[in-house]
């Protein structure tokens, strides 16, 4: 049973780089509830993610991703799949940074482009007729974000279940140190 002490962890990368699968898997492997950031965020707002960038955009989706982290902070320990831009949202970030683990499951953009669903219309700032090079530029500004994390669990060329044996095994790790 995860504790109140146990940090939460916290699944962050690109579109496509398996947060929300892997966080699922991980959490029914540890027995802790799955949070899925941008769902609760949507259940919130009573709007989609796409809906809420059309209007009344994407800073006020931050604020939601922030107002959001800030609830999940203070509840027991739980894994967590935001999305890609969580952790370039420092106002997001900081009401979780000192009770979370951040694990990065690191994709290529190419990789990433390759694994994500053909409707593009949930991922708003994939729009447009280059995903790849929105993804790479993605990618390029978030880069020191990323790397922020407390581990990189590389997600290329890897089967999903390694991924998820890896990310079990560091998160059992942490709550027995
Ligand atoms: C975003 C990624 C999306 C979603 C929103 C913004 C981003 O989540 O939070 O469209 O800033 O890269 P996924 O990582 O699930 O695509």
């Amino acid at each position: 049973m995860a504790t109140r002490a146990d940090p939460h962890l916290i699944l962050v990368g690109l579109p496509g780089a398996g947060k929300s699968t892997v966080g699922r898997a991980v959490a029914a492997k540890l027995g802790r509830p799955f949070a899925d950031l941008d769902v609760e965020i949507e259940r919130r707002a009573a709007r989609s993610v796409a809906e809420i960038f059309a209007d009344p955009g994407e800073s006020h989706f931050r604020q939601l991703e922030a107002e959001v982290s800030a609830e999940l902070a203070v509840l027991p320990s739980m894994v967590i799949a935001p999305g890609a831009g969580w952790i370039a949202n420092e106002a997001a970030v900081a009401p979780l940074r000192q009770q979370a683990r951040i694990i990065h499951l690191r994709v290529r953009p190419e990789t990433a482009l390759s694994r994500l669903t053909a409707d593009m219309t949930i991922r708003p700032l994939l729009q447009g007729p280059n995903r790849l090079d929105a993804l790479v530029r993605l990618s390029d500004t978030r880069r020191a974000s990323y790397e922020s994390a407390d581990e990189e669990v590389d997600t290329d060329n890897v089967e999903l279940q390694e991924v998820i044996r890896k990310v079990t095994w560091l998160a059992a790790d942490w709550r027995a140190g």
